[in-house]
């Protein structure tokens, strides 16, 4: 196999993870499954622009990244003014897209995939806002390029959440899921059963680096609610956006709704869930008190997890320890594997 090309639109936390983790699997990819790659582009909004037919040094850009430093002003190597110009002129075959999700409208990402899936490049993304906003639109373009659009990452991470769906259980019907879906309000509320008041638990979030400067895309349940609305578009066949899923966030906990649920042996989660009923699906984000019978009950700190039900088995249920930028990473790697082999 010709060494596979590769561009990142998007090279913060995960973008960056994924390169450590492309370095580390370097000689497993080539003995397991002929892969061999190398990095043509990379493409960030504040940190420069880097586009190399002949190959770029991840390792030194890493280091350069880490050290402060912008991505290399070497003249002979041309940068992009934008998205689109970087697509076109970046020499991959595999483009990874891992900027900001943006929950109203999944722009610009939605147009960076859907550029690069018309440029014959595999479309690999970490980011919701494209699953839900066009997900019909850039599975029916992957598919008629004989390409692949993947979103492992889009949801738990690098849990194989939509390849359990496609691969593991032909035939099978999702009726309905139920799941602690989002890891920085799961962290503020263990926070807060320690004792901490939300600004408290919110601040150390931050410190830790989990919550962002701005957390109320966490606390007013928009991040949960747009992993429902992907998980309902692309495991239920029904379209769903953030918008379309009844929210309610966790900022009207107080400290002492968490002792007084702590006093009668429950716990306050952030549930996301989601039923069929006929040809509806109802999508919700809200805060539940729940016992130790449930199994979402153990699910603490930045940890998630999910139960589904279908036709054909009872419940069953995937979490995933804390979780991070290295298992978003994993995700996308899978993602490229698949796609390639
Ligand atoms: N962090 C996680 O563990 C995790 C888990 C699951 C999913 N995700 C998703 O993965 C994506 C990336 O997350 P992250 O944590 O890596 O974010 P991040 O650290 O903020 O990095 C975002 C990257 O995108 C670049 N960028 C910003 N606006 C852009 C635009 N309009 N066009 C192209 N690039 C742009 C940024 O450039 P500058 O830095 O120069 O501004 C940066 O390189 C998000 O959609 C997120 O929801 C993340």
């Amino acid at each position: 196999m010709e060494p596979v090309t590769l561009a990142f639109l998007g090279f913060g936390n995960v973008g960056q993870a994924l390169a450590r983790l492309l370095l580390a699997k370097s000689s497993e990819l080539e003995s397991r499954y002929g892969i061999t790659w190398r990095a043509t582009g990379i493409y960030t909004a504040h940190h420069g622009a880097l586009i190399d037919a002949g190959g770029i040094d991840l390792q030194r850009v890493l280091a350069d990244l880490a050290g402060g430093g912008q991505l290399s002003a070497d003249p002979r190597r041309q940068a992009a003014t934008d998205g689109l110009e970087f697509i076109a002129r970046c020499h991959a075959s595999v483009l990874f897209e891992n900027s900001p999700v943006n929950y109203q409208t999944g722009e610009p990402a939605v147009s960076h995939l859907q550029a690069a899936l018309e440029h014959g490049m595999h479309a690999l993304t970490a980011n919701k806002g494209p699953v839900v906003h066009a997900y019909d639109r850039l599975r029916r373009l992957a598919e008629a390029r004989q390409l692949t659009f993947g979103f492992e990452s889009t949801v738990m991470d690098g849990a194989p959440i939509f390849s359990l769906w496609r691969e593991a259980l032909p035939a099978a019907d999702l009726q309905s899921f139920r799941g602690v879906l989002n890891s920085t309000t799961n962290l503020i509320l263990s926070l807060m059963e320690a004792g901490q008041s939300l600004e408290q638990a919110v601040g150390e979030a931050q410190r830790i680096g989990v919550a962002e400067t701005d957390p109320r895309g966490d606390l007013e349940g928009w991040d949960a609610a747009v992993k429902v609305a992907a998980l309902v578009t692309v495991l239920m066949d029904f379209r769903c956006t953030p918008q379309d899923v009844e929210r309610q966030g966790i900022t009207g906990l107080t400290p002492e709704d968490i002792r007084q649920a702590a006093r009668q042996d429950l716990r306050w989660k952030l549930i996301c869930q989601a039923e069929r009923s006929g040809d509806k699906v109802r999508a919700r984000v809200a805060p539940e008190q729940i016992g130790r019978q449930d199994p979402l009950y153990t699910v603490m700190g930045t940890s998630s997890a999910i139960t589904f039900n279908s036709d054909v088995l009872g419940p069953l249920t995937v979490a995933e320890s804390d979780p991070g930028p290295e298992t978003t990473a994993y995700g996308l790697l899978a993602d490229m594997v698949n796609a390639l082999v």
